[in-house]
């Protein structure tokens, strides 16, 4: 339990246990899920934490609240992430009332069946606390459908949900007075590419219906508190959520033998000779495909690679194209480079994902016939003077 102001205090978890998140993204430095607590004339709780860790939590309302029931639970999302321990805490305050807009509550319904003692609100509608006011705003797809937050009128704080969230456990602090941002910028962006990544309209949407509101505190549901880290993590939401990207290019290549990845490795170092400082390659075997993501969202240029294989793309790098595609990244500059030992079709394949999503195709695709004797040196080099010119 951490103080975010006199009156707004912190009750979330680490989760340092878990492995998977979603059980499909990597967590090497754990996660956190944040919840917080009202305590004024009436005591309101924004949304709760993963079910498996029901003990630390519920300790941490015990100690903020001082031993008063709790009024209302403010329900922003209903991901089990958040949404694990709305049943045990309404057995623990019958009385309290689940706040939700009229998606969430048929939600709660759905994964709780609790279906009274609920509150529904709608954009714009205000809660009075006492001194504190919350003010909820519909802010759909970011990350479900039902999702809102919550704006504290007095304290000038949004409880964002999962935006501006991040993952990464908090280490020894809970917000930006303690922790910065830097180190958790990495995170944020691995974290919006993976999990939030296909929503970029609707985060861009939100994102102008904020855009009034003076925000001093900014308390998602994951990651540090923002403070004084307010502008950096808005300026990352927005430019990922435009699929904005900087100089630089991501080589992801599927290799069954070697010769795949010595054309990537050499392709890798004429762009750097040609001037490219950011460049990123990855073998798709064995790859943590989050960080794959994470880079796809931060650079322009992409380049895959993949052998012919079955008369397809090589497994690793059709299901690296279909995350990409279902992410909707736009505004890439893509060259393929690749191998076949008797027909090919990986080029073509790539080339169909590329031009479906809108990318720029640019005309300096390589492709080997079993093995790089089949391409002249004078091949790679234009297909690095071509790539690097484009970025
Ligand atoms: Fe952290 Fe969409 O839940």
């Amino acid at each position: 339990m951490k103080n975010i102001t006199e009156s707004i205090h912190y009750i979330g978890v680490n989760d340092r246990t878990t492995h998977l998140f979603e059980r499909l993204w990597t967590l090497r430095r754990g996660v956190s899920y944040n919840s917080y607590i009202i305590v004024d004339e009436k005591v309101a709780i924004v949304d709760t934490v993963e079910s498996s860790c029901g003990t630390a939590y519920l300790r941490n309302i015990e100690k903020a609240a001082g031993g008063r029931p709790v009024d209302y639970l403010i329900v922003n999302h209903m991901e089990p992430d958040h949404s694990g321990l709305i049943a045990e805490l309404r057995c623990r305050y019958p009385s309290m009332q689940i706040v939700g807009n009229a998606k969430t509550l048929q939600m709660i319904n759905g994964y709780y069946g609790i279906s009274d003692g609920l509150l529904e609100v709608t954009d714009g509608s205000m809660l009075p606390l006492g001194n504190e006011t919350l003010t909820f705003y519909l802010a759909p797809m970011v990350h479900w459908p039902e999702t809102m937050v919550t704006y504290g009128n007095n304290a000038k704080i949004l409880f964002s949900g999962d935006a501006f969230g991040c993952f990464g456990a908090l280490d020894g602090g809970v917000s930006d007075e303690e922790l910065k941002f830097e180190d958790y910028y990495d995170e944020m962006v691995r974290y919006y590419a993976c999990i939030v990544g296909k929503y970029g309209a609707p985060v861009q949407k939100a994102l102008q219906k904020l855009s009034p509101l003076p925000i001093e505190i900014i308390a998602s549901t994951h990651g540090p508190v923002w403070k004084h880290s307010i502008d950096k993590v808005i300026d990352v939401y927005d430019k990922l959520s435009r699929y904005s990207a900087q100089r630089g290019a991501v080589v992801a290549y599927g290799s069954m033998y070697g010769n795949t990845a010595a054309l990537c490795e050499e392709i890798a170092c004429k762009l750097r000779e040609k001037g490219v400082e950011k460049i990123k390659i990855y073998d798709l075997s064995s790859a943590d495909i989050s960080e794959v993501l994470r880079d796809i969202f931060l650079y322009r240029g992409l380049v895959v690679a993949s052998p012919t294989y079955n008369n397809e793309l090589f497994p690793p790098v059709r299901e690296l194209l279909t995350k990409v595609s279902e992410r909707t990244v736009k505004g890439r500059l893509f060259a393929f480079a690749g191998s076949y030992t008797w027909a090919s079709a990986a080029l073509k394949r790539c080339n169909e994902v590329a031009e479906k999503n809108g990318w720029e195709v640019l005309p300096c695709s390589i492709e080997m016939k079993q093995s790089r004797l089949s391409l002249s040196d004078e091949q790679i080099e234009t297909f690095a003077e071509t790539f690097a010119k484009a970025l």
